[in-house]
């Protein structure tokens, strides 16, 4: 579980986009405070949804859409429901959701990465 930030900080219906930051492990090394990646995070009353920012077409980076009611993906022009679903483009899938928790007034979210440009969601270790 890392933590990405305090819930107060959150608005409900305004996602926000917020860096990881973790310890990243190979074979050999740990180095710490790495940032991993971002992921959108969005709050619904007392709890709060988080998505990861990387495309699961080919990895490009999801922004908010100029609505603010969606999510875009620059690259190919993928566009995603506020709820992660997939609405157009090639992205064989929606939005990858991770697992959050509220810990003492933090977010915090088990981090994991995707693969890409596949139908089926699978996290890589
Ligand atoms: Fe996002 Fe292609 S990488 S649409």
């Amino acid at each position: 579980w890392l933590r990405v930030g305090r819930l107060s900080d959150l608005r409900p219906g305004e996602p926000r986009r917020v860096s990881v930051v973790g310890d990243q492990r190979d074979a050999f090394t740990i180095t710490r405070d790495e940032v991993l990646g971002s992921v959108w995070l969005n709050r619904e009353g007392e709890n709060v949804t988080a998505m990861s920012a990387v495309c699961p077409h080919l990895g490009c980076s999801i922004d908010l859409g100029p609505d603010r009611k969606s999510f875009a993906c620059p690259c190919h022009a993928s566009r995603f429901g506020l709820n992660g679903d997939a609405e157009a483009g090639p992205s064989p899938r929606g939005m990858d959701p991770l697992e959050t928790r509220i810990v003492d007034g933090f977010v915090e979210i088990a981090f994991k990465r995707f693969r890409i440009g596949t139908t089926d969601r699978e996290a890589l270790s």
